[in-house]
């Protein structure tokens, strides 16, 4: 099966770049096949032979041999001998590219060598004519562009960088014109391949474009990664929090608890100096160095006994668990006693009922919620831990609510989690496998298991790659992975990575 990616678009795109990250999340080879036309370029610049007599480019063509050698993964270029890769970015070599690429016999000398490369190995390849000429077979193909003004930027920057004085409209005159003149020769002209997915970087970041790109090459392998798996907002809020006191040289940097539930992040900042407090150890009493408070949040008492202690206190408690610790103090206040729908022992629970300036309790099942016996005219205040699964949130609110309280119901449960789970619903209904992945002291990665499972028989819970070697993957199978919010992007990869291999 070819699994090659075709990227093709116009200069400035990003397409070097892209293809360059993607090739190595991937572990396959990048082919750039514009420093091959540069290659030829050089050549006939260097025999001064203008594009325009084709005799002579033919018969140049005969003795100039191209070959191409990748060192630690870098392609180089190689013209009769000489390594040449690092004359090929000037800007007249680059004109002579755009115009002798035009020519029939150069292209076909270059045709057999791309294919080759691109039948050798597994290979990010882009340019202009790949989807469409070179392997038009290929697995995935990809068509990245980006407007004339952000194209035209993009380049500036770059030699502004390289300490030139460019001037802005000369450049967008320049980009104009290179489209022009590869969207219109008559052999194997630019344009997007009829089966390609295509990629507008305008707007989008690198990792975006990486991301869209990856996930679209996985789907073409029967292996769908969930658009809202793994780290949620205020997951990388707290870690990002937690990097910038690293970076900012703060000594000693303590969390309460693990930043995130995932050991291997958390072994990481361990290893940049971070101390781990285990739940209920206690502080040293010199109030040195900074606390770092995780996104689960704590107890108003807790944050005031660190600042009094006379620690630097950093609070990367996340937004949607602060929202839900104003509610429970507020209508605590109000004379109502709170009701958590949520797991009493989950860190994020035991600080949000400390907010509470009243009555106030924490039920996690529908026995509980049956169970539970109030004055006939209590008044109560429900709400959910943010992670908690939305249909039990309901299902217990119904139960509730036929006991005729005077009752107000807030739904505290966070839009990501909320689309992680209707998205992993609905993923599970639609493969023969999945694939969950993250710790399972992660109380949202074992929610998401437990609505998968409910629907596709075949799903596994992923601690870690060992968790994989048991299970068969047939070529044929419909790969589902879903990923809790405390769960990084690389381990997701990874798991990908693996199926992937696994399958084919
Ligand atoms: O992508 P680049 O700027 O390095 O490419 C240099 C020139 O080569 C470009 O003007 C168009 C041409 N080219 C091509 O015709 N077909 C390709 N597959 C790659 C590049």
């Amino acid at each position: 099966m070819n699994q090659t990616i075709a990227i093709d678009g116009p200069a400035g795109a990003g397409k070097s770049t892209i293809a360059k990250r993607v090739s190595n999340m991937l572990g396959y080879h990048y082919v750039d096949t514009g420093a091959m036309y540069r290659t030829l370029a050089l050549a006939l610049l260097r025999a001064g032979i203008s594009e325009k007599d084709e005799e002579a480019v033919k018969k140049i063509l005969v003795s100039t041999e191209v070959r191409v050698r990748y060192e630690d993964s870098v392609q180089h270029m190689i013209l009769n001998g000489e390594d040449v890769t690092h004359l090929l970015r000037k800007e007249e070599v680059g004109d002579m590219a755009s115009r002798s690429s035009a020519l029939a016999p150069v292209r076909e000398k270059l045709l057999d060598l791309q294919q080759q490369l691109a039948e050798s190995m597994p290979v990010v390849m882009d340019g202009r004519d790949i989807g469409t000429v070179v392997v038009p077979d290929a697995l995935l193909k990809i068509y990245l562009t980006a407007s004339v003004a952000v194209r035209a930027q993009r380049r500036y920057k770059e030699l502004v960088e390289k300490g030139e004085t460019p001037v802005l409209p000369n450049i967008e005159a320049d980009i104009r014109e290179r489209d022009e003149r590869d969207m219109n020769r008559p052999i194997a002209p630019l344009r997007q391949a009829e089966d390609a997915y295509l990629v507008d970087s305008s707007d989008l970041t690198i990792e975006e474009v990486c991301d869209r790109i990856i996930r679209l090459f996985y789907g073409a392998l029967g292996i769908t990664i969930a658009e809202n798996a793994g780290f949620c907002f205020g997951v990388r809020r707290a870690v990002r929090m937690l990097e910038e006191s690293i970076e900012n040289g703060e000594k000693p940097i303590r969390t309460l608890g693990p930043i995130i539930h995932n050991e291997t992040v958390v072994r990481s900042m361990e290893e940049k100096g971070v101390i781990t407090l285990k739940d209920g150890a206690s502080l040293p009493t010199d109030g040195k160095g900074t606390v770092v408070i995780r996104s689960h949040g704590v107890g108003p008492d807790v944050s005031e006994k660190l600042r009094g202690m006379g620690y630097q206190v950093v609070d990367a408690t996340c937004p949607f668990v602060q929202k839900i610790h104003e509610i429970v103090r507020r209508e605590s206040k109000a004379g109502r006693l709170i009701i958590l729908i949520g797991d009493p022992a989950h860190p994020e629970n035991i600080g949000t009922l400390a907010w509470a300036e009243g009555p106030c309790i924490s039920i996690a099942s529908a026995e509980e919620a049956k169970a539970m016996k109030l004055p006939k005219d209590a008044r109560i205040c429900v709400v959910a831990q943010t992670t908690f699964d939305r249909e039990k949130f309901k299902e217990l609110v119904e139960i509730i609510g036929e006991k005729e309280y005077d009752m107000l119901v807030l739904n505290t449960i966070c839009h990501a989690t909320d689309m992680r789970q209707t998205e992993a619903a609905a993923l599970a209904d639609s493969v023969d496998m999945m694939l969950v992945v993250g710790s399972r002291s992660s109380s949202n990665t074992q929610k998401l298991y437990d609505i998968c499972k409910g629907r596709c028989a075949c799903t596994s819970y992923i601690q870690s790659l060992d968790d994989l070697v048991t299970i068969t993957f047939r070529s044929d199978s419909r790969v589902g992975i879903t990923a809790g919010a405390s769960t990084p992007n690389n381990i997701i990869q990874e798991v990908a990575g693996y199926v992937r291999r696994a399958k084919f």
